[in-house]
């Protein structure tokens, strides 16, 4: 089945909008406000990790996200493949919380299992509940069970399942619908290594397609026994390739576990209430790496490399391109560029609003004038960088930059060399040709 063209949203436009959401518990006097104006934009096919200490307010969050609970302030929007268009849950009425439910996997702390039910039933309800139409076969039911190592426990009922059994069960439950979106609370924290890792890696699966390589290190050869890595069997590897057919769940998942975290597309940490941190796994190595090839971040710790491109990361994968309602943000640390204009002027003068520039999409040419008309002396395309030499030498630009195409660059205020300056100063009287000084 292919899917209808609004399926997804347009080029560049996230499936989840998360915009300046509050929320207060009780009220007069025993009122208290547990989230402060938060933000977040998840693409498709995302897999994203939220940490933070406890009570820091990722539960609440993501029953707002999951239409479980009113907002009361702020905007979320949800991508509705079948409409074609957001559904914004601030005022929603009931009819229509509902519907966005039904758009969205739960896996939450307590799994809310029907006692009387066997898990397979369980699963079973769920699906009766929420497909509209194209129920999917009992023979995904029994994939799921499988692949997640109940097989034998099908037809228990919950009293006769462990904690992380029933866990399990929530997940197929959660799974077995198709969501585009899958919100999950601490979704292996009774999970042992082998089930653990099968549920990660389906969601991982279910995001998008994964590198025959990167799958095969996490399958335990024939003879082979388990170990504490918890790798899957040949029969799990089988199961996963048919299980996730179909691309494209993005998954918001809260977790404390590390072995899940180094498999996120994205980490976001909540503070008291605020998402403080939303590093694109991609995107901070892009710019980290980038950062690298200048000789004067290259002469600084490998933690200071890291905070400044934590500074000017914007929470996307470089590979997609800023919207117009992101780049319209004020104070974004990226800068987007028409084909033709000029980012830097030869000649002009440093000074406080210089800034060093690192190229996340687009190309540019640098053309030189020594006095008979601009020459073209390079061009330089992505994650090269330029416009360090006159924050170094305090000299006016000696070059113009000009974009080629629409072009995306990455700012560094010249504040951030003072700051390091210092440091990379003896290392950089060594390289001094790099910068061409007098
Ligand atoms: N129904 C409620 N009524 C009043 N206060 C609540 C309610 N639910 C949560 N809180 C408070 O809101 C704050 C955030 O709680 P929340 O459950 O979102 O935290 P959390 O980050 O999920 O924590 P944990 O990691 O322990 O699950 C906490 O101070 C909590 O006491
Ligand atoms: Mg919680």
């Amino acid at each position: 089945m292919t899917p209808a063209p609004t399926s997804v949203p347009p080029v560049g436009q996230p499936l989840l909008r998360i915009r300046g959401v509050n929320h207060t518990f009780g009220s007069g006097d025993a009122k208290t406000q547990v989230l402060f104006d938060n933000n977040l934009e998840v693409m498709p096919g995302e897999l994203v990790i939220m940490s933070g200490p406890s009570g820091s307010g990722k539960t609440t969050i993501l029953t707002l996200i999951g239409g479980l609970r009113g907002i009361q302030s702020g905007e979320i929007d949800i991508w509705d493949g079948q409409l074609g268009k957001y559904r914004s849950l601030f005022g929603s009425s009931d009819a229509d919380l509902v519907k966005v439910r039904r758009l969205i996997g739960f896996i939450f702390q307590r799994h809310n299992l029907f006692d009387s039910l066997q898990a397979v039933q369980n699963i079973r309800m769920a699906q009766q509940l929420f497909t509209e139409g194209g129920a999917t076969a009992d023979e995904d039911i029994h994939k799921l069970l499988t692949y997640l190592g109940l097989a034998q426990r099908m037809h228990y009922k919950p009293a006769g399942l462990s904690g992380g059994q029933r866990q399990r069960v929530a997940v197929a439950r959660a799974l077995v619908n198709r969501p585009k979106l899958i919100l999950a609370d601490e979704p292996t924290a009774a999970l042992d290594a082998n089930s653990g890792l099968a549920v990660i890696t389906l969601l991982q699966n279910l995001a998008r397609e994964r590198d025959p390589d990167e799958i095969a290190k996490l399958i335990r050869k024939p003879g082979e026994h388990d170990d504490e890595t918890g790798r899957l069997t040949e029969e799990q590897a089988v199961l996963l390739k048919e299980l996730a057919v179909q691309r494209g769940s993005t998954s918001l998942i809260v977790t404390h576990d590390s072995r899940i975290m180094n498999r996120a597309d994205r980490i976001v940490h909540m503070e008291r209430g605020k998402i403080v941190s939303n590093v694109v796994v991609a995107e901070r190595l892009f710019v980290t790496e980038g950062l690298r090839k200048a000789a004067f971040f290259a002469a600084i710790l490998p933690e200071q490399q890291q905070t400044i491109a934590d500074g000017i990361c914007i929470g996307l994968h470089p590979n997609l391109p800023v919207s117009e309602h992101l780049a319209a943000r004020p104070g974004l640390p990226v800068k987007v560029f028409a084909a033709g204009q000029a980012i830097v002027k030869q000649g002009d003068p440093v000074d406080d609003a210089s800034e060093f520039y690192l190229i996340r999409q687009g190309k540019v040419r640098v053309e030189r004038d020594a006095g008979f008309g601009p020459t073209k002396v390079a061009e330089l395309g992505l994650q090269d960088f330029f416009g360090d030499r006159a924050l170094v030498t305090n000299e006016p630009r000696n070059g113009s930059v000009i974009a080629e195409e629409r072009t995306e660059v990455y700012c560094i205020g010249r504040e951030t060399f003072r700051k390091y300056e210092a440091i990379s100063r003896p290392f950089i009287m060594r390289i001094r040709d790099v910068y061409g000084t007098k």
